[in-house]
Parts: structure tokens; C-alpha cells; sequence
């Protein structure tokens, strides 16, 4: 499987340590030989038709910044456009930033590899929360498979659950904690720490996106509520139709008068009830709720027609568990390829 991987951060670089380490184990297990034909990352690109070197390419982005660097490699920020128009490859494994503005550079990568005939797996939830029941559309019209694992969950299979264990199921509503960062605050402050503090703390951890905004402001979680909202529930919505409140405005004492009735405040992201309301803010959730975990855990319950309430629970975010998700999304393509 020739593979484009775009952006070379914690992720992509976990991915090729996967794909490296368990090289043997995936062709045993799975059939799955992955080859990384091209990467680029913000300072240019590299690209060889018979599969790049993993592990000269992770040595090469730790010591010189960009894998530009890597023998053969180019500078220039057209590098992924380039190898996206004319480099030979079956998958197109998106793993830029996310950009809830207009979601590029991620949606030209994913729109142009679609439209040669890529599949893809997007770890970007810009282009998704934006344009979901398009990009679709483009992936049937184009005859290839669009997959996302990592965008919701990091390494939890928050979207599979749904979709394939709960097959044949009516799912009705579902809400959950879907954002690391603001759920360690949320925990901190309910432990005592102030707003202001906790904020420092997970800062300090690495925990904040760059653009603080995203977690802060409940950008990340609904846009994460946007994807399960198309996915599970067949809905066709995008980042505007969620109602959405960040933590910004939660106080201490907020959250301790809580904690002394038995619950607690956390950014809740929830699909459901009349008109299949979507919502992010701040709620009062029972501590003894599964759904009600702490520290940088997710956490989301499915209530379904026949079988109830289950909750899916574990960490939401990190390279490796995103690499994770990324390899499932990829064996899932490896299988619908050998059905053709
Ligand atoms: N900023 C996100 C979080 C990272 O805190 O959950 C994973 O999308």
C-alpha cells in the first residue's frame, strides 16, 4: 500500500515508527505492507516511488526540522501540492493541523487526492467539520473510502463503536467529554485549583492546542460532536449548526458548589432529544455517571433504541494513539481493496 503522508508532526512521525517496528507483524497478520511513498511537512517534502527510509526520515525531521532535508528531499511550501498532483499512491494519510476557518492546507490535500483516485484518512478535523456531507459525496463520486478514525477519541475507537459495534441499531442520542484539555482543567479546578491555575498547569503539560481558542472555546469538542453527529447519526451538518459555550466562563465556585452535591462540571458535547439538538457548554454531570471521567480521559454514552446506554472511555489524544487509529482506518482500506 503506497501511502502520501502529509505533515510529519507527533503523529505522522508515530505513524512511521508503527509502520516501521511492526513491519513483519502487519504482512503476517494483515497482508498490510505499507510504504511510504512521499511526506511533506511545512518546510518541503521527500518522495520516493519504492518507500522511503522510516526510520533516515524521523532522524532526519528530529535533527534538521523538516524532512525537506532528507537526501533527495525539496524545500518550498508547493512541495505537498505537487506530490499530491503527480505522485503514484493509493492512500492519502492527512495529518496538518486543524483549521476551523476555511480548513486548509488539509481540504486542497484531501479534495485533490480524492479526485485522482486516492483514499484517504484524515487525522484533521478541519476539512470534516466543515465539509463533511461534501467531501462524502466526493469520496462516492470518486469510487474511494474516506476514513477518520483519529479525529475523534485519538486511539479510542469512539467512532467504530458506534458505527459497527451498535450495527443494526437505532442510536438516539449520544454526549460525551471529547476534549482533553478543558476536562484536566475542568478536574484541577473541581481538585482546587483556580481557572487561572489549572489553564497554567495544562499549558505547562503540553496539554493546550497552539490556538488555545480551540479547546478553550469548545471549537475542538464540537467539531469532534460535528463528525460523530454525520457519522453515526447520518446527520449532514457542519460547525455552525452547533450551539456552543467553551469553559472560559466556569468559576471555582461554580465548580465546587457542584463537587459538594455529588456532581460535576465538564464541557459536555451532546446529539439528541427534540430535533436532535447538537450542543457544547458547560453542564452538572452526577460523579457516579460513566460518562463522568477526569483528567485528560473522553468519554461518550450511546443511548440506543434496543440496547441502552454504553459509554466508551479512554484517552482522547497523543501521536502514538493517534497513529493508532490512523493503522485501523488503513486496514479497513486494505480490506475494502481486496473486495475492490
Ligand atoms: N486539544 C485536543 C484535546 C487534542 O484536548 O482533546 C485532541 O484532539
Amino acid at each position: 500500500m503506497r501511502v502520501i503522508l502529509c505533515g510529519f508532526g507527533a503523529v505522522g512521525q508515530s505513524l512511521a515508527k508503527i509502520f516501521e517496528s511492526r513491519r513483519e507483524d502487519l504482512y503476517a497478520r494483515y497482508g498490510l505492507k505499507p510504504r511510504i511513498v512521499g511526506v511533506f511537512d511545512s518546510g518541503g517534502g521527500a518522495a520516493e516511488p519504492s518507500g522511503l527510509d522510516m526510520v533516515k526520515l524521523v532522524a532526519t525531521k528530529k535533527e534538521r526540522g523538516s524532512v525537506a532535508h532528507y537526501p533527495g528531499g525539496a524545500p518550498g511550501s508547493r512541495a505537498g501540492d505537487e506530490m499530491i498532483s503527480s505522485l503514484d499512491a493509493d492512500v492519502l494519510v492527512e495529518t496538518t493541523p486543524s483549521n476551523y476557518d476555511d480548513a486548509e492546507p488539509g481540504m486542497s490535500h484531501i479534495t485533490g487526492a480524492v479526485k485522482r483516485g486516492m483514499h484517504v484518512v484524515s487525522a484533521n478535523k478541519g476539512p470534516l467539520a466543515l465539509a463533511l456531507p461534501s467531501l462524502t459525496e466526493l469520496a462516492a463520486y470518486n469510487g474511494v473510502m474516506l476514513r477518520f478514525s483519529g479525529t475523534v477519541g485519538g486511539g479510542t475507537p469512539i467512532l467504530d463503536y458506534a458505527k459497527n459495534s451498535l450495527r443494526g441499531e437505532i442510536i438516539t442520542s449520544f454526549r460525551g467529554i471529547l476534549n482533553g484539555t478543558t476536562n484536566y482543567i475542568l478536574t484541577a479546578m473541581a481538585g482546587g485549583s483556580s481557572y487561572a491555575g489549572a489553564l497554567e498547569d495544562a499549558r505547562g503539560k503540553g496539554y493546550v492546542e497552539a490556538d488555545e481558542s480551540l479547546d478553550l472555546d469548545g471549537l475542538d469538542a464540537a467539531a469532534k460532536l460535528v463528525i460523530l453527529a454525520n457519522w453515526v447519526m447520518g446527520m449532514k451538518i457542519t460547525l455552525p449548526d452547533v450551539d456552543r459555550e467553551g469553559i472560559r466562563r466556569v468559576g471555582a465556585r461554580e465548580v465546587k458548589r457542584a463537587a459538594a452535591g455529588g456532581r460535576a462540571v465538564k464541557l459536555m458535547a451532546s446529539c439528541g432529544g427534540d430535533g436532535r439538538k447538537l450542543a457544547v457548554g458547560p453542564a452538572e454531570v452526577p460523579q457516579d455517571d460513566p460518562v463522568c471521567v477526569n483528567g485528560t480521559l473522553n468519554a461518550v454514552s450511546f443511548t440506543s433504541a434496543h440496547s441502552g446506554t454504553q459509554t466508551v472511555i479512554g484517552k482522547g489524544a497523543g501521536g502514538t494513539e493517534t497513529a493508532s487509529s490512523i493503522l485501523r482506518d488503513l486496514l479497513d482500506i486494505r480490506m475494502g481493496m481486496s473486495r475492490g
